[in-house]
């Protein structure tokens, strides 16, 4: 199974032009009025989500922005077999911003954070991205003996030029921070959410013969699991590759966060890979040559 998240440093080469619109938007205070800067929704939720956050169009250049979500969209396509980025925010966060411990299910497969903070230079504390650990507390070696703080979650950094995703059912928040008023010595991020998008094909099949024999295959498996109680939920992505007689020759599974319902139900391993055997056994339209198929099987 893929980890509960993963960090990719030094993501957007254009970074710093990024950057640089933060510190033009934020540099000249004493001047800062009309259309360009009446834009901050300040969301507050008691005891819950207190920061500022916008449409990061408004600040930041839209050619940029639209360059950095093509190469999420590229990279969580590549890695994660997922396509669909949700409308993303330009968060601020200063002194007394933070948020509570919620999670995202429901909101997206995973929870993408990237960081325009200058991180190392910061003049506060909290800030981090607060993950809870997803191993049952009764099956840790927590409970065994005194523990407390990161024994429990990970602090991710939110380092300058950063992205993290996350898989958005975990209990994730952030420590509320201390220590700065100034918008540009804050935590600043766009963020949002990765979910599955339509099938993709490249090759000789069409996507309409794809999705025929893909939306059998997935009722199939709502059928199996329901028999069963439904014991396992979460989303496999998985790559497969057809020949031209519409025989698969191979099943990979990208995206693998299959968790169990309840503490009974079998080895989510052993689910994926009897997916995997089931998905090999499916028959496409003859076509001409090979295609390679990237689909998403919701469980549960
Ligand atoms: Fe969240």
């Amino acid at each position: 199974m893929i980890d509960r998240y993963i960090i990719a440093e030094k993501f957007f080469p254009k970074a710093e032009c990024m950057r640089a619109d933060v510190d033009r938007h934020f540099g000249t205070p004493d001047h800062s009025s009309g259309d360009s800067h009446q834009i901050w929704d300040y969301w507050h939720v008691p005891g819950l989500y207190t920061y500022l956050r916008t449409d990061p169009a408004r600040v930041l250049e839209k050619a940029l922005v639209d360059e950095f979500l093509w190469q999420l969209q590229r990279w969580a396509t590549d890695f994660l077999g997922l396509s669909r980025i949700s409308r993303p925010y330009l968060s601020l966060y200063v002194n007394g911003c933070g948020q509570g411990l919620h999670n995202d299910a429901g909101n997206g497969r995973w929870g993408f954070v990237y960081s325009l903070t200058r991180w190392e230079e910061r003049l506060f504390t909290g800030g981090e991205t607060q993950i809870f650990k997803d191993t049952p507390y009764w099956e840790t070696r927590a409970m065994s003996y005194p523990a407390a703080g990161q024994a429990f979650y990970d602090l991710i950094a939110p380092r300058f030029n950063q992205l993290l995703v996350f898989d958005d059912r975990l209990i994730h928040g952030v420590p509320p921070l201390q220590g700065t008023m100034s918008p540009r010595d804050g935590r600043i991020v766009i963020h949002g959410h990765i979910s599955e998008g339509a099938v993709h094909t490249n090759g000789t099949l069409t996507q309409s013969e794809v999705d025929s024999v893909l939306t059998s295959a997935q009722a199939y498996v709502d059928s199996a699991l329901a028999s069963h109680g439904n014991p396992f939920t979460g989303c496999i992505t998985v790559r497969l590759t057809v020949d031209a007689t519409g025989a698969v020759l191979g099943a990979v599974a990208m995206n693998d966060r299959i968790l169990r319902t309840c503490p009974n139900a079998g080895d989510p391993k052993q689910f994926t890979t009897d997916l995997m055997h089931f998905l090999r056994t499916l028959r496409f339209p003859a076509s001409e040559g090979q295609t390679l198929v990237t689909a998403a099987v919701r469980v549960g």
